[in-house]
C-alpha cells in the first residue's frame, strides 16, 4: 500500500496569563533567581489561575488552532490529548474538550506518556491518518503541573510551568514530501520511582510530584540522545540534514551537556525553557509555535523532536514541516 504522509499544520498555544518569576518563588521557599537560572535556565513560568484546569487551557489553544486552520469543530474527526495532569480520572480531558468546542463528529481520548506525550500522541495520530481511521485530527498537549506541585519543596517547585499547545494532523494532499517522516517510541519501566505523581490517597503525599533530579538528568541525556541517533540512522539522515532539534524542555543544562558530551549541535537546539519552564508534554508544541511565530522555523524545515518523561518513557520524531 502506498501511504500518503501525515502533515502538521496550525500550531497554536495558550499560556495562562499569570506569570511567576524566580524572585516571586524566592519569597516562599529558600531559593534565589541566580540558583534557579544557573541550574536550569528558567527565568519565569506561566501558572493557571484558581479554578482554571487542564481542559480549560486546552480549549483555548484548540480554538486558536481551528481558527488558524480555517475550519469549524464539526470538521474534526478525532481529538487526541496528551496530558499527565487531567483534572479528573474520568471523563477524559479530550471528552471534556470535545463537548465544550462542539466537535460532535470527533471521537476523543487521552494519552498519558508524561513529558513524552506529544511524541506518543503524534505517533498514534500518524497511524490513524495512514490507516484511514481519521482524516483530520486535533492534537493537543495540555498540562497544569502547578496543581500537582508541592510548593514547599524547593527542589521541584521551581521547575514547572503550565500551558497547552495544539495542531492539526491530516493527510498531505499537496504534491510535496512534507509530513511526518518517522517516529520512534521507547519505554524503560524499571525506573518508576524517578519521577512520580501518586494518586492523592496513596503514601500521604497529596498527589504531588516527586523526582530524583540528578538521576533523571543523566537518563535524559542518554535516552534522548539514543532515540535521536537511532531515528536519524534508520532514516539515513544526520544532524547536518536537520534544521531544528526540538527537545523536551526540562533543563537547559541537560541540552548543553548533551551537546558537549554527545556532539549534538547546540546552535540547532530550540530553547524556550527560560520563558515557559518545564511544561511536560506541552513543551514541544510550545517551542514549535514560538519558533514558527518568531520566523525561526519555516515551512519545509526538517525538525527532530525528542522527549523523555516519567516511566521512563521516551522517543523521537522526524518531521518535514
Ligand atoms: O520533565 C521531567 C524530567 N525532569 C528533569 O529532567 C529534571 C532533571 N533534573 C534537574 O533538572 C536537576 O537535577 C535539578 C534542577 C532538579 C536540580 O539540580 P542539581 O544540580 O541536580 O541539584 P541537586 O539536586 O544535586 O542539589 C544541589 C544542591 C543541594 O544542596 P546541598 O545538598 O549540595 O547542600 C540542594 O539542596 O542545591 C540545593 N537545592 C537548591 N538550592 C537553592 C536544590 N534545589 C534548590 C533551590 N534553590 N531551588
Amino acid at each position: 500500500m502506498n501511504f500518503k504522509k501525515s502533515v502538521l499544520s496550525s500550531f497554536e498555544t495558550y499560556l495562562p496569563e499569570r506569570v511567576v518569576t524566580n524572585d516571586d518563588i524566592s519569597k516562599f521557599v529558600d531559593t534565589t533567581h541566580e540558583w534557579i537560572f544557573e541550574r536550569t535556565g528558567i527565568e519565569r513560568r506561566h501558572l493557571v489561575e484558581k479554578n482554571q484546569y487542564t481542559h480549560d487551557i486546552a480549549v483555548k489553544s484548540a480554538l486558536k488552532t481551528l481558527k488558524s486552520e480555517g475550519i469549524g469543530p464539526l470538521e474534526i474527526d478525532a481529538i487526541i490529548i496528551a496530558t499527565a495532569t487531567s483534572e479528573k480520572r474520568c471523563p477524559s480531558t479530550s471528552a471534556l474538550v470535545q463537548g465544550i468546542i462542539g466537535a460532535s463528529n470527533a471521537f476523543a481520548f487521552d494519552i498519558q506518556a508524561a513529558c513524552s506525550g506529544f511524541i506518543y500522541a503524534l505517533t498514534v495520530a500518524d497511524s490513524f491518518i495512514k490507516s484511514g481511521i481519521a482524516k483530520k485530527i486535533l492534537l493537543i498537549s495540555t498540562e497544569t503541573l502547578s496543581l500537582f506541585t508541592d510548593w514547599s519543596d524547593r527542589s521541584t517547585c521551581i521547575l514547572f510551568g503550565d500551558g497547552a499547545g495544539s495542531c492539526i494532523v491530516k493527510e498531505n494532499d499537496d504534491d510535496d514530501d512534507c509530513g511526518i517522516i518517522a517516529t520512534k517510541l521507547y519505554a524503560d519501566g524499571t525506573k518508576p520511582n524517578l519521577i512520580t505523581i501518586e494518586n492523592s490517597e496513596k503514601n500521604n503525599n497529596h498527589g504531588h510530584l516527586t523526582m530524583q533530579g540528578r538521576a533523571v538528568f543523566k537518563y535524559a541525556i542518554e535516552y534522548m540522545y539514543k532515540s535521536m541517533i537511532e531515528i536519524l540512522e534508520e532514516n539515513c539522515t544526520t544532524f547536518d540534514d536537520i534544521d531544528w532539534i526540538i527537545p523536551h524542555q526540562a533543563n537547559r543544562r541537560i541540552l548543553e551537556s548533551m551537546s558537549k558530551m554527545k556532539g549534538v549541535p547546540f546552535e540547532k537546539i530550540a530553547i524556550t525553557i527560560n520563558e515557559h519552564a518545564n511544561t511536560s508534554s506541552a513543551s514541544i508544541p510550545l517551542v514549535i509555535d514560538t519558533y514558527i511565530k518568531s520566523g525561526k522555523i519555516k515551512k519545509g524545515d526538517k525538525l527532530l523532536l525528542s522527549a523523555i518523561g516519567a516511566g521512563l518513557v521516551y522517543g523521537s520524531a522526524l518531521i518535514k514541516l
